[in-house]
C-alpha cells in the first residue's frame, strides 16, 4: 500500500511515471476507469477550498468512481472522533482518502490506520498534488522538466516553498528561492536569496503564492510588509527569460504577490496550471490504486 503525503513519497522516477501518465489521462479522460463501480473515494477539507474540491471530484467522476465529500467541521476529526477512528471507519468505506488539513503529523497518522491509500490536499507543510499540476504544466509549455530554472519568490516557508523544494529537486530542476530572511523552505537543499531580482534572473518559470497561507490570517498585515519587496510583477519579470512562464497556484491577491499585469498577462499559465489539477490528481489516484496490494 503507498500513500501520497510529501512530495517525496514518489521516486523520481515514479514522478516521471506518475506525470506521464496524466499527460495521457488528459489526452483521453474517460478511458481510464479504476474506480469503477462506482467505488467512492473520500474526500475531507478542514481548511478552504475552490480548485481541490472541484478538480477531486470531477477526475474522480471521470475514473469511473464516486466523490464523497466528508464535511469536516461535521465530523470533528481529533476532537469529536480520534482520527485513528475515523481512518478506520473511513477506510471501510472509500477506496482511497484524500484530505486537506493542518499538521502533517494528522495526515501521516490517518495513513497508518486508513488500510486504503491516502492522499495529501494540502496541509500546513506541503502541497504534493498542486507540485505534480505544476510540474505537468512546466512540461506542457516547455517540453521538458530537468535543468530548466525555477524561481521561487515571496513566502517560500509554506507548504508550497516546500513542494517545489522537493519536488522539482526529484525533476531536475534548478529551483532558487527569493524570499526574506527566515522564509527559505524547512526542507530540501535548494539555495535561496534575499535578493528577488538574483533568483528571478534568467529564470524559465517564475512562482509565487500567497503571502498569507490559510491559517495565517492574523499575521496579514505584518506579513504585507515583510514580503512587498518580493512581488511578482512586470519590472521582476524583466529579469527573466523573455519566454519564462508564470505559475502561481490560486488564489492569487493582484496586487499583492503578484500584479495583475503579470496573472493576467501573457507569461501566465495558471488557468491551465488549475485545469491540470484534476489530470495530475487521477494520475496518483490511478497509480496508487494499481499499487494497493504491493
Ligand atoms: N500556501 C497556500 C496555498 C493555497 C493553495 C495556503 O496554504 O493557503
Amino acid at each position: 500500500m503507498r500513500h501520497f503525503l510529501r512530495d517525496d513519497d514518489l521516486t523520481a522516477a515514479e514522478q516521471a511515471e506518475v506525470l506521464a501518465l496524466a499527460a495521457t489521462l488528459k489526452a483521453k479522460p474517460f478511458e481510464h476507469q479504476p474506480f469503477a463501480g462506482p467505488h467512492t473515494i473520500a474526500m475531507i477539507f478542514d481548511k478552504p477550498t475552490l480548485r481541490t474540491q472541484a478538480s477531486f471530484a470531477a477526475g474522480i467522476a471521470e475514473l469511473g468512481g464516486h466523490p464523497l465529500l466528508v464535511e469536516g467541521k461535521l465530523a470533528g476529526i481529533g476532537h469529536r472522533e480520534s482520527i485513528a477512528d475515523v481512518a478506520r471507519v473511513l477506510g471501510r468505506q472509500a477506496a482511497a482518502i484524500v484530505w486537506r488539513t493542518f499538521e502533517q503529523s494528522r495526515i501521516d497518522e490517518m495513513a497508518a490506520y486508513a488500510g486504503v491509500p491516502v492522499v495529501n490536499a494540502l496541509t500546513d507543510d506541503f502541497h504534493p498534488c498542486q507540485l505534480l499540476a505544476d510540474l505537468l504544466t512546466v512540461q506542457e509549455h516547455k517540453g521538458t522538466l530537468a535543468g530548466l530554472k525555477v524561481a521561487f519568490v515571496g513566502d517560500a516557508a509554506c507548504n508550497m516553498g516546500n513542494s517545489w523544494a522537493v519536488a522539482g529537486g526529484l525533476a531536475g530542476m534548478q529551483v532558487v528561492f527569493g524570499c526574506p530572511e527566515g522564509y527559505a523552505p524547512a526542507v530540501g537543499d535548494a539555495p535561496a536569496t534575499t535578493d528577488p531580482v538574483a533568483a528571478v534572473t534568467d529564470a524559465d518559470v517564475v512562482v509565487t503564492d500567497t503571502w498569507v497561507s490559510m491559517g495565517k490570517e492574523e499575521e496579514a498585515e505584518a506579513r504585507k510588509a515583510i514580503f512587498a519587496p518580493y512581488a511578482v510583477t512586470s519590472e521582476l519579470m524583466a529579469h527573466a527569460k523573455p519566454d519564462a512562464i508564470v505559475l502561481h497556484c490560486l488564489p492569487a491577491y493582484r496586487g499583492s504577490e503578484i500584479s495583475a499585469e503579470v496573472l493576467d498577462g501573457p507569461q501566465s499559465v495558471v488557468w491551465d496550471e488549475a485545469e491540470n489539477r484534476r489530470h495530475a490528481q487521477k494520475a496518483i489516484l490511478a497509480w496508487l490504486e494499481a499499487r494497493r496490494h504491493d
